[in-house]
């Protein structure tokens, strides 16, 4: 669809949030400007998920399909073992069971695969891309369009500024917080250099998580490890109030290790922070020789300290900055959704503004904006974080129960739908969410009647 007016749009950050929207909106006939602060030549490494409800939009990025078809690896399900003794918990078949249903698959594709893709899409279609911008803020009035800054003091204006400038936007510092945080809401963190980080509490409960990488020729040589390097699984090792993603993607065989609200020992941990493979491993003590054996190849080991933050509100008072993907929200990383989550947002945003009529209708879009995207953001924090917590229950009887309830997916060749409903509900909630009829059956309810409402008044 055409939008009947041309907008000019900034968009901060060229990653899966950026340029998806960026794409969408210029192939709706705005104008529009992508500021990134790397140089092109960065190639990281690391797999991106590609969910169901992710994959069904990629209709919308041509070429798409095609690309994760022939390069990305397909993913077959996640297998939960018990982190002790390696015994298979419970295990959720992607193909058979759940996906013809859902009518889109469950991929892994590289990063680098992906973003090279939504780059050259955004190329051919006219959109403007500038390396080397670093955003330091975004100034925003009610009587003159936003403005963006360079660290440099280059500034450049637009009529409507997207921030999709992940976990550490600074784009978000132009939409003032839902309750402002009191000092007394904080939770201190020490680090060792002596200074002091806060963080505000939450209902939802803060995670720690860390990661370690292992190149899988590292592993290949060995008998008990080349197994794991063909896996096309996510694994999933339970522990005792914590637990062990193991997934194997672009050469690389990674690591994610969650566990509950940080304790003493963990106030000195920076975000982000960088710590030698040691302090994985002594993390893993319970766990199966096999998961301790990978760990120890590991050179160095990434910490950091997430914690959900329950946002429900992604533009400003203005009506001309919005916050898509990590900025916008507290998905845990590395998780199923994170990455869906951030294209959920980006095609919501652009496909909405692909029915703009004209500039009045802004507010009511931004309105439409917050109201989808809150309500599933919300839904999809929560199933992430409670997931987390589900897997790292301590021995006791709640363990048990979930146990048992893991159990009864290793028999359920020719469950009838209602078992598979209840095993599976939540998972298949998420999965099935479909980010374009959400914003199809918004408009139909609230913009289509307002408009018309608002032509038969002449
Ligand atoms: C280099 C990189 C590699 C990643 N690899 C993986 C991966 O392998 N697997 C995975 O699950 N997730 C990965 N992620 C994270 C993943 O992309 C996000 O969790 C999720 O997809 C949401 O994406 P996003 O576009 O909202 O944010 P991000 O992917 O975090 O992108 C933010 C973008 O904004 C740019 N940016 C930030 N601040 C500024 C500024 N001030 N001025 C200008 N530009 C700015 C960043 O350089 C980045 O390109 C990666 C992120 C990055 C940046
Ligand atoms: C996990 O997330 C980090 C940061 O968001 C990213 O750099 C990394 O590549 C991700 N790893 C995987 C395997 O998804
Ligand atoms: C689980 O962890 C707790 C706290 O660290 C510990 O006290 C307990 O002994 C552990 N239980 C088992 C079975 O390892
Ligand atoms: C591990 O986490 C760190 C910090 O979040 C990130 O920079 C790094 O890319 C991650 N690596 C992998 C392979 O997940």
């Amino acid at each position: 669809m055409k939008s009947s007016i041309s907008l000019r749009f900034v968009v901060i950050g060229a990653s899966v949030a950026g340029l998806s929207c960026a794409y969408l909106l210029q192939q709706s006939g705005h104008e529009v400007l992508v500021l990134e602060r790397s140089r092109r030549a960065e190639n990281p490494d690391g797999g991106l998920k590609v969910p169901p409800n992710m994959a069904r939009l990629l209709h919308l990025f041509p070429g798409t399909m095609e690309m994760l078809k022939e390069k990305a690896t397909l993913c077959s399900g996640v297998y939960f073992l018990a982190g002790e003794s390696s015994k298979l918990l419970g295990r959720m078949i992607f193909k058979e069971e759940i996906m013809s249903d859902l009518g889109s698959d469950f991929y892994i594709v590289a990063y680098s695969d992906f973003i090279a893709h939504l780059y050259n899409l955004c190329i051919s279609s006219g959109v403007r891309i500038k390396h080397g911008f670093i955003a330091k803020n975004v100034v925003a009035s009610s009587d003159s369009p936003p403005v963006v800054v360079s660290e440099s003091g280059v500034q450049i204006t637009a009529d409507f500024v997207v921030g999709a400038d992940g976990r550490k936007s600074i784009t978000r510092q132009a939409i003032p917080s839902e309750e402002q945080e009191s000092d007394d809401d904080l939770l201190e963190f020490h680090i060792p250099n002596g200074n002091k980080r806060a963080t505000p509490k939450t209902e939802l409960t803060p995670l720690l998580a860390a990661n370690v990488t292992i190149p899988i020729s590292l592993m290949k040589d060995d008998p008990q490890l080349a197994p794991l390097t063909r896996d096309d699984r996510f694994v999933v090792w339970t522990g005792n109030g914590s637990s062990v993603g193991t997934i194997c993607c672009g050469g690389k065989f990674v690591l994610t290790y969650n566990t509950r609200p940080p304790g003493p020992n963990d106030r000195d941990l920076e975000w982000d922070d960088a710590a030698p493979a040691s302090t994985f491993l002594e993390r893993l003590k319970d766990y199966h020789p096999l998961v301790r054996k990978v760990a120890r190849l590991a050179k160095s080991s990434h910490w950091t300290i997430q914690v959900p933050k329950d946002r429900s509100r992604f533009t400003n008072p203005q009506n001309n900055v919005v916050v898509i993907g990590d900025a916008a929200h507290t998905l845990p990383i590395n998780a199923t959704h994170s990455c869906s989550g951030a294209m959920e947002d980006a095609v919501t945003f652009g496909y909405l503004f692909s029915h703009l009529r004209s500039r009045n209708q802004v507010p009511l879009f931004l309105n439409g904006y917050n109201h989808i995207r809150g309500d599933r953001t919300k839904m999809s924090e929560e199933l992430e974080f409670a997931g987390i917590s589900l897997v790292s229950i301590p021995p006791g009887p709640q363990r048990d129960a979930r146990d048992s309830a893991l159990g009864m997916t290793l028999h359920l060749e020719g469950a009838d739908d209602e078992t598979l409903a209840r095993v599976w509900g939540d998972y298949v909630r998420a999965f099935n969410y479909d980010a374009v009829d959400a914003v199809d059956e918004w408009y139909m309810n609230w913009a289509k009647p307002l408009h018309s409402a608002a032509h038969s008044a002449y």
